[in-house]
């Protein structure tokens, strides 16, 4: 495999996304392969059975490593789950240097002052973000460095996760044949793909509307300040639609995903579908409206819950970009607008941008976190080949959570 490629896994709950780019002579990044496999080894964004998963990740791979016409060695891996938490933290240094100018050195000890707070020995710590830099009594700070000053402060935001759920990735992969480069948070990967700067910078709410749960991150001045998970998602409505017309849960899926509409107006009266019985019970006929008006309640109910989350934060009346949602719940027809009316503010569907080769196969909300690891790694990481010198060996998962996630390098 190239110094130049940069593969991304996307280990959800409903499939597994593998997607294979490369950085090309003009440092332009191109989708070379998309491989997708149905997964059944995980439950809420957690896997739960490791051989299933590891024969998805390899059904993924190979299907991408063959339209790519190359090999998979190393990837960045997507992590999610509400056993996810994050939270905010300050660290203070003194300005080393004697003509009192802020050096590199002087920011990387503010940030490992500022990631000295306790985590309980079950949780690791994901990523540690900076948010801003307070030199001596200026706030609102980007890049301090150059800045004279005694006293710099920054305020980081810390994500940590299960150390069981991510050394079950981990483990999943590794099984499967192949070396994680990074694992990454999944909403925090996804933004890469769908948020512009200036949203990011106004404020947005990235809402990720998965199969398993609904994944919310808030961005506002530019960099992430809150996440959070609602255990809720696109299999739940599946499961209601089974339920409401009586159907198995395989055709419940298809029939949502090919008429199923999240927004009652928008249903024409007289449109019917016919649908199969269960345990060989007869065919019926149903309304589109009576499907719309089963899925519409629920997805009410995990957009109102996602609202929730957003409104615990302080960041709620501040969102000038709105809501951004990815995922394959992106996809139903009448999402934008059902959302438009439980969050009362603007709401854009999420498709992946910022890439070239085969656009046609990873344009779609669903592809928003497997193209995001992509991106992550160009901006965070090194090719593939690189990555194997740095991770290989047993102590690999080990070396991967020694190593604080610190984002000095995009931070300036
Ligand atoms: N065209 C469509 N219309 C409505 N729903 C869709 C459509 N396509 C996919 N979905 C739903 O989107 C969900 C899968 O989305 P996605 O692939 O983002 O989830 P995942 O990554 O597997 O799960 P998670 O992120 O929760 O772990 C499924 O519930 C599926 O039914
Ligand atoms: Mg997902």
């Amino acid at each position: 495999m190239e110094d130049n490629s940069f593969i991304g896994l996307d280990i959800g709950t409903t499939k597994i996304a593998c997607i294979i780019s490369e950085l090309d002579a003009n440092n332009e990044l191109k989708i070379v392969g998309v491989g997708v496999s149905q997964s059944d080894g995980l439950r809420k964004g957690v896997v739960v059975n490791i051989d299933k998963t590891v024969h998805s990740i390899q059904k993924a791979v190979e299907e991408a490593e063959l339209m790519a016409g190359t090999d998979v060695e190393s990837v960045y891996v997507g992590i999610a789950g509400d056993h996810i938490r994050a939270i905010n933290s300050k660290g203070v240094v003194a300005i080393s240097r004697e003509d009192n100018e802020i050096a590199e050195l002087d920011v990387i000890r503010a940030i490992d002052a500022a990631k000295a707070v306790s985590i309980p020995m079950d949780r690791e710590i994901l990523h540690v973000i900076p948010q801003e830099f307070i030199v001596d009594d200026q706030k609102g700070i980007k890049d301090p460095i150059g800045m004279c000053g005694v006293r710099l402060e920054t305020q980081v935001h810390i994500i940590t996760g299960a150390v069981t759920s991510a050394q079950n990735i981990y483990k999943s992969v590794e099984k499967a044949g192949l070396k994680v480069r990074d694992l990454v948070l999944e909403p925090l990967a996804s933004s890469y793909a769908v948020l512009e700067k200036d949203e990011k910078e106004l404020g947005v709410a990235l809402v990720d509307m998965g199969g398993g749960t609904t994944d919310i991150a808030i961005y506002f001045d530019e960099s992430i300040r809150h996440t959070a998970v609602v255990g809720l998602g696109g299999k739940n409505v599946t499961s209601d639609i089974a339920i409401g017309i009586r159907t198995p849960i395989e055709r419940a899926e298809e029939i949502k995903k090919q008429y199923g509409c999240a927004y009652s107006p928008l249903v024409k009266a007289d449109e019917y579908i016919s649908v199969p019985g269960v345990g060989g019970r007869e065919q019926r006929e149903v309304s589109k409206a009576v499907l719309a008006s089963i899925i519409e309640p629920r997805l009410e109910e995990i957009l109102s819950l996602a609202l929730r989350e957003i409104k615990r934060t302080e960041y709620s009346d501040m969102l000038g970009a709105g809501v951004v949602l990815t995922g394959g719940g992106a996809l139903m027809e009448g999402i934008q607008e059902l959302a438009e009316k439980v969050f009362e503010m603007p709401v854009k569907i999420g498709v992946p941008t910022g890439f070239g080769g085969l656009t046609e196969a990873a344009k779609s909300p669903i592809h928003a976190t497997g193209v995001g690891l992509c991106i992550y790694g160009v901006k965070h990481g090194s090719g593939a080949k690189k990555s194997k010198k740095n991770f290989s060996g047993d102590d690999n998962f080990k070396k991967i959570f020694d190593r604080m996630k610190v984002w000095v390098k995009e931070f300036f």
